[in-house]
């Protein structure tokens, strides 16, 4: 984290309906690498060390400010009701930073690339004097955005809105990110002076740059790459985005030290820990919560989610590990292998279709094919231990609440309702019966009916 001259608040924006994105979800709390836009905006201004963060949240959305609050604590969000332009919004900040003394950024809840280091410069640019501070980016296409006048390279005179914008300056590419930082007295009161007669009939936070040149106040930008700033506004951009941070994600883990034969395929999530030495094949999916300790591979294919992988312990192809599975140092858990909360000891082996719920296995036990932990009865979940060394049958149904003891063996086929000693081989099925030649009549007289008919 920074150690800022100034001290530093932000206030982020997220009172938009989102419409375009079609959904009942309100659009800031969808997800990129598992993690909400809202979150994803609050983690950059607190890497940027910003001590207050104000959330500006819509009447609209009410879920937006329950979150805001989960996470930062009652008093972190504002009310900006009816929602009248980006300038306004910031402007239902101002009582809240009253009492603040230092630099505030602006930034926006719908964009989840824009990390600390982009917006750092803009902070730069104040300890280098300027009373303002704004985030331009080139655009390829600037239709839409709002366009920096620019007097020399960082020198800004003013915004122009797109809707407000001659056929001149609809040639300008230098493009508003919507991330700014001033002082936050300045900035309280320039946005005091800001009208909203204009073709949207809206109060725009950008005319704060406008006014300020007017003040003999310096408004200044610094640029960052177009990829980093953009906003998301429908499902198409957000998946865009999630490609984009997913590329960067995957190429950091890369750069530590994790091999991916075809990261394109790879999905991670914000928190998911790979250490260096890890392979992760084509076409695995991780959820939230889950840790890969070094040398472990996960094969194609397997789908984790608050999972621990010891070191190197082997996943997959085709594994699921679900919340609370813990996988020892070198176990192997093979194809159609579920595991839920389920502690699997040091080079313990279940390597073929089965599902292991809500227990232990020791260290060194083999899980025979088909192995079932019964775990629920309808209404409560009941627990499985099996031991050290145990050698659990193939299709063996374990009936919880039940334990196998250390070295004790099931016979394949058993369901298992009693705790079994250790060393102990418990079977529990009907005895064979062989019928010698039996098969040899059953045909003959099959064929026979068939000659009849
Ligand atoms: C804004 C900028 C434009 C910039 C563009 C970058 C203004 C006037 N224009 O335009 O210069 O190029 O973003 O994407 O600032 N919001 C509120 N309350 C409101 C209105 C908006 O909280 O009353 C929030 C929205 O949720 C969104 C952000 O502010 O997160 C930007 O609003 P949006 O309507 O997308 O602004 P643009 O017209 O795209
Ligand atoms: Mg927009």
């Amino acid at each position: 984290m920074t150690v800022p001259a100034r001290k530093r608040a932000a206030v982020i924006l997220a009172a938009g309906q989102g419409t375009r994105m079609k959904s009942p979800t309100p659009k800031v709390l969808h997800r990129i690498g598992g993690r909400t836009m809202l979150d994803h905006a609050i983690d950059a201004a607190q890497a940027l060390g910003c001590e207050r963060v104000v959330v500006v949240v819509g009447a609209h959305s009410p879920q937006v400010g329950e979150h805001a609050v989960k996470r930062l604590g009652e008093g972190a969000t504002v009310i900006q009701d009816p929602p009248l332009g980006t300038g306004h919004a910031v402007l239902a900040a101002r009582e809240a930073l009253a009492d603040f003394d230092g630099d505030v950024v602006v930034t926006y809840a719908d964009c989840p690339l824009l990390t600390a280091p982009t917006i750092e410069p803009l902070f730069a640019l104040r300890d280098a004097g300027a009373d303002l501070a704004v985030l331009g980016f080139e655009a390829a296409d600037p239709t839409g955005y709002g366009r920096l006048i620019l007097a020399s390279d960082e020198v800004l005179l003013r915004i122009v809105e797109e809707k407000e914008a001659d056929a001149e300056t609809k040639q300008v590419r230098a493009c508003n990110s919507g991330v700014l930082a001033a002082d936050r007295a300045v900035l309280f009161d320039l946005l005091a002076k800001v009208r909203n007669d204009n073709a949207k009939g809206e109060y725009y936070l950008t005319d704060v740059v406008g006014l300020a040149h007017e003040q003999k106040l310096t408004p200044r930008a610094a640029f960052a790459p177009e990829a980093a700033t953009q906003g998301v506004n429908s499902q198409g951009e957000l998946a865009a985005a999630e490609a984009v941070w997913q590329a960067a994600r995957r190429a950091a883990f890369m750069v530590e030290g994790v091999t991916m034969p075809a990261p394109d395929t790879v999905h991670l999530c914000w928190d998911t820990r790979l250490a260096a030495g890890v392979t992760v094949e084509p076409f695995v999916v991780f959820g939230p919560g889950v840790s890969v300790a070094r040398g472990a591979v996960i094969r194609a294919f397997s789908h984790l989610e608050g999972a621990a992988v010891g070191e190197g312990a082997l996943i997959g192809p085709y594994a699921r590990l679900r919340p609370g599975a813990d996988i020892g140092a070198d176990a192997h858990i093979g194809n159609f292998v579920e595991v839920k909360k389920v502690k699997v000891g040091a080079g313990a082996k279940a390597n073929h279709l089965s599902y292991l719920g809500d227990g232990t296995v020791g260290p060194k036990a083999n899980i025979g094919a088909g192995t079932i932990f019964c775990n629920y009865d309808g209404f409560d979940k009941f627990e499985t231990h099996v031991g050290s060394g145990a050698f659990i049958g193939s299709n063996t149904a374990l009936v919880a609440p039940v334990r196998v003891g250390d070295g004790a063996m099931t016979g394949s086929g058993s369901v298992i309702t009693k705790d079994v000693a250790e060393n102990t081989l418990a079977i529990s099925r009907a005895g064979q019966v062989d019928k010698p030649g039996w098969a040899e009549r059953f045909r003959a007289m099959k064929l026979a009916r068939k000659e009849k008919k």
